[in-house]
């Protein structure tokens, strides 16, 4: 028995913050974030109040919504995040609550750019032994509340994003198939944010050192990323029997339009079949996966072969192998 996708939905926030607001606000222009990440803007969570599970619970009521599924069959909502409304409770247990998800239990997932696929992996790992029927994986990160907006070389790569997908058994050997999934924490010191854990507990120091804010360096991360996505690509495609010509829609995360572009060259994979938009919503961290198949899900369809890849902090990485369901 196989994990189906059997659905999927996202929430954007209405607010944008174009390459011409940022130049305003730091020394940068529209050619170089054009020419270097492939962004034109991103959406930014302004309102009053709101935090990630908002968008989470937006994306979620969606899709139960499209699928016809009451908030009371839901099983289990694994939320693949690094920007939690809070250190605990949970954002997933947050969503539950305001989506009425009353059957569900549930939890958090660390993982950075790759939470949406390790998330993806364990969700699924609960239908194949046959415990659990409806499990909804959330990839939601409001970036804008760790970024730096004084930091030209980070305020203009993220945006805010949720997106939401449902997991269903398969007896027609559709769904997630198989799974490469790495973590080394060499990446740590490259991709981070100090402050606000145990390390670090909030204070004026940490305040003073600006350390609430995300960190990049960026050149050892983009070589890095790219490796591993390519790598893990091969690896289980190779598993798999797989060539590029197999493949219908290769899904990578959304950091960098250099960095999918080299992927996909690297795989000698057509740049045509490859899902891209960064250039509407920058990188979203968990955020980006689902919301590529939000925006391509009218030109899936069941059987497609596809593989999502993904890198970020940690350093984690990996790429899943799945077959479209409907
Ligand atoms: O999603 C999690 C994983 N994250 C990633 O995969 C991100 C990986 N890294 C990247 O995407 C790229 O490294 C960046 C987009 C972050 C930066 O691009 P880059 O081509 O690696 O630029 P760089 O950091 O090497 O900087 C080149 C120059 C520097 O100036 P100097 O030292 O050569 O004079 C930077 O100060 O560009 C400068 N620069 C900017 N200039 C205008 C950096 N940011 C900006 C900016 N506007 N926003």
């Amino acid at each position: 028995m196989n994990a189906a996708i059997t659905g999927v939905a996202a929430y954007v926030p209405e607010t944008t913050l174009t390459n011409a607001d940022l130049e305003k606000m730091v020394d940068t222009n529209d050619e170089w974030i054009t020419s270097r990440t492939g962004i034109k803007k991103r959406h930014i969570l302004k309102e009053e109040g709101k935090a990630t599970s908002d968008m989470g619970a937006e994306a979620v009521k969606e899709l139960l919504k499209k699928t016809g599924t009451k908030a009371e069959e839901i099983d289990l909502i694994i939320c693949a995040t690094v920007t939690a409304d809070m250190t605990f409770p949970d954002t997933a247990n947050t969503i539950s609550y305001k989506v009425g998800m009353k059957n569900a239990y549930g939890f958090d997932l660390s993982a950075a750019c790759s939470g949406f696929l390790f998330a993806l992996t364990t969700g699924a790992k609960f239908i194949e032994t046959g415990t659990h029927k409806k499990v909804i994986i959330v990839g939601a990160d409001m970036m804008s509340s760790i970024v730096d907006y004084t930091d030209r070389t980070t305020c203009v790569i993220f945006g805010d994003a949720a997106g939401a997908v449902l997991l269903e058994p398969d007896m027609d050997s559709q769904g997630v198939i198989d799974s490469v999934l790495k973590a080394d924490g060499v990446g740590g010191k490259y991709l981070n944010r100090k402050g606000g854990g145990s390390l670090n507990p909030i204070s004026q120091d940490v305040v003073d050192n600006r350390m609430q804010y995300l960190f990049q360096d960026g050149r050892p991360v983009f070589k890095a990323a790219v490796n591993g996505m390519t790598t893990a690509v091969k690896e289980v495609m190779n598993r798999n029997g797989l060539e590029p010509s197999d493949i219908n829609w290769m899904v990578p995360h959304q950091a960098n339009m250099r960095i999918i572009n080299a992927v996909a060259d690297f795989m000698d994979f057509p740049r045509e079949r490859v899902m891209k938009n960064i250039q509407e919503y920058g990188n979203t961290t968990a955020a980006t996966l689902p919301l590529c198949l939000r925006d391509y899900e009218d030109q899936l369809k069941k059987g497609d072969n596809l593989i999502l890849t993904a890198f970020g902090g940690g350093f984690t990485w990996g790429a899943t192998f799945l077959k479209w369901a409907y």
